[in-house]
């Protein structure tokens, strides 16, 4: 989730693009960078690090221009660098861009303009556009970048500048947010709206496909037949701290809505024709032998990764019929852990940098065993220690409680497990291609419970009102029934357990007593009779029941106190969809409750102490 920001009109830019960059510096970022239209020729100036290093850079240097953009870099494809760094030249330094998103098909893109003599210098997909749209120019920027858009697949908001059209800037957006705000006799670019609406509240949303034409006293908005449209401009009344968080209060609830875009990002470019077949072997780089050779899998991790984790467990020794142990990073760095030859070490953090997760992986290296990490941050250290990753492209998360990295490293878990079921030979080509589909499928999916959203404030009133709660699931509900209670417990001070349900009797139903709240986590039919009797215990002894189970589970609609109902898939799907209810359970007894919920009390984002 990189930045843009762009300029032109009759200020100078560059005042604008530094203030929008800051004003984008929530949506996290690698590095910076600046091109603008000067007198002598298009200059760029980038940096990695922080805003304060480009406007250093930038110094004396006087970057005098009525037209520029700028972006912040989340790195996806190649390390943070200055190289990496947008904007990005082609091979002539009369061009220049900026994009976010993510190019799938920058391989052979990169090959063919290769071979026609383009000359690369990055790592990035980025690099790819710049020299497609100067490969199509024929003296129209315009024209270029809308032949150029056809031939990429993948997702991109960009703005492109050419020296000899100064008088111009060139935007396009698919699947990745750009926006116009209209100015007197100057216009600008960006991400989002927060560093718009400092200078107007009249802008553009572009929508898929859509490129634009950007002079300092107009906007032309094509559609993808390159047809001019009679586009009105929307009046934004958000404030700017609104903005921020698209409108939302909070960013967690704002990232629990970007959870179905976290997940088509995420599979993007991996799972393939619908779902039909998934591809992790460029990014993997494990020979089909050495993945046949794997006797176990370890999967190591904190907190909301950890219960990832867990459910990685449960998919994995189910599918590929493999022994697989999860374990607290801080407990495996000092328990000396038998690794066994053929031990696959996974690693996940979101953030990459949490200090027990390094140390584990450290561990496993000296040891000597193969590593694969599965992070958010690409360039952290978890990414460029563990050799192998597998990315999760949730973008940036603010929010202290982890939602969509937590929902994306489930799917790199899913994704994995095909893929290695694929290459062991463990599952016919049918059953390969019915698995990938329901993966295909859970965005969608997860968008239909968000669209529910208003079903859980009920709910997360009752539970407000207690100090105690409980989780409880069986099999893979357990392992999301940990998650849940991590969620409510972080944001909402909620003291909240969560058991695997079979075993509430052997100790923990002393507990139960009249009117406490139990989440009940219903979803794998496979022990849907054994989770009914362990509601029933509970009822009898007074708990209220809030159960989440898959549509058509009829039999404990009259067992329960309330029940929310999700998508119905294979029972081995159930953790992606039934996480987002929990979530939005803590999320809304954290706000009935009056807690600060993006900064829960003694929690830090990324702990990078022991
Ligand atoms: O960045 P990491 O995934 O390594 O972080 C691990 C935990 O600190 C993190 O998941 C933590 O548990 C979250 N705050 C939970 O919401």
């Amino acid at each position: 989730m990189s930045g843009i920001v762009g300029y032109i009109g009759k200020m100078q830019a560059y005042p604008f693009l530094i203030e929008g960059l800051y004003k984008l510096e929530y949506r996290g970022y690698d590095s910076a960078g600046v091109a603008v239209q000067c007198p002598d020729g298009l200059k760029i100036i980038k940096t990695k690090g922080e805003i304060s290093n480009l406007e250093e850079k930038v110094g004396k240097n006087l970057l005098a221009g009525n037209a520029g953009f700028g972006h912040l870099r989340w790195a996806t494809h190649g390390k943070p660098s200055e190289i990496n760094a947008h904007p990005h030249r082609a091979c002539s330094d009369d061009f220049a861009l900026v994009h976010n998103g993510i190019i799938e098909n920058y391989l052979q893109l990169r090959q063919w303009l290769e071979s026609e003599g383009h000359r690369f210098i990055s790592e990035t997909d980025t690099e790819v556009l710049a020299h497609l749209i100067e490969h199509y120019y024929r003296g129209d920027l315009l024209e270029s970048v809308q032949e150029a858009i056809k031939k990429v697949t993948g997702s991109f908001a960009l703005v492109a500048g050419v020296r000899g059209e100064k008088d111009r800037l060139i935007c396009a957006r698919k699947d990745a947010p750009l926006m116009i705000g209209l100015g007197e006799n100057e216009n600008y670019i960006s991400s989002d709206f927060a560093a718009l609406l400092p200078h107007t509240r009249k802008i553009h949303i572009l929508e898929d496909m859509e490129t634009a034409l950007i002079t300092a006293s107009a906007v032309k908005i094509f559609n993808s037949d390159c047809t001019v449209l009679q586009k009105k401009a929307q009046q934004i009344n958000w404030d700017v701290t609104s903005a921020e968080k698209s409108g939302y209060e909070h960013f967690m609830l704002k990232e629990i809505m970007e959870q179905p875009q976290a997940l088509r990002d995420t599979m993007r470019g991996r799972l393939l024709d619908g779902g039909k077949k998934i591809d992790l072997s460029s990014e993997l780089n494990f020979t089909t032998q050495e993945i046949k050779d794997f006797a176990k899998v370890f999967i190591v991790a904190c907190g909301t990764a950890y219960h990832a984790g867990l459910v990685g467990k449960y998919l994995m020794e189910k599918i590929l019929r493999l022994p697989v142990e999860v374990d607290v990073a801080s407990e495996f760095r000092y328990r000396d852990p038998l690794l066994c030859e053929n031990t696959l070490v996974i690693v996940i953090s979101q953030s990459g940098e949490t200090a027990d997760t390094l140390a584990a992986l450290r561990l496993a290296r000296e040891r000597g065993h193969k590593i694969l990490a599965i992070t958010n941050v690409v360039g952290s250290s978890v990414a460029r220690e563990a050799g192998r990753v597998l990315f999760t492209y949730a973008g940036p998360e603010i929010a202290v409680a982890s939602t969509k990295a937590y929902l994306t490293q489930l799917l790199a878990l899913y994704m994995l497990t095909y893929y290695f079921a694929q290459e062991r030979n463990l599952l016919e080509q049918k059953q390969l291609e019915k698995a990938g589909e329901s993966l295909f499928n859970l965005p969608a999916q997860v968008e239909t419970i968000l669209d529910r959203e208003k079903e859980i404030p009920k709910m997360a009133d009752y539970l407000s009102r207690w100090e105690n709660a409980y989780f409880i699931g069986r099999n893979m509900d357990f392992a999301v029934a940990l998650e849940g209670a991590l969620k409510l417990k972080e944001i909402s001070y909620i003291h909240a357990e969560a058991y695997a349900a079979g075993e509430l009797k052997h100790g923990t139903l002393a507990l139960v007593v009249e009117g406490i709240p139990v989440m009940a986590l219903a979803t794998q039919n496979a022990v849907l009779d054994k989770s009914l009797s362990n509601i029933k215990e509970i009822k009898a002894r007074g708990g209220y029941v809030h159960c989440f189970a898959q549509e058509g589970s009829e039999a404990l609609q009259n067992e329960v106190d309330s029940i929310f109902y999700l998508p119905p898939a294979e029972d081995v799907f159930l953790p992606v969809l039934a996480v987002i209810p929990l979530q939005l359970l803590a999320y809304y007894t954290a706000v009935a409750r009056g807690c600060p919920i993006d900064n829960p009390r003694n929690l830090t984002k990324s702990i990078t102490v022991e």
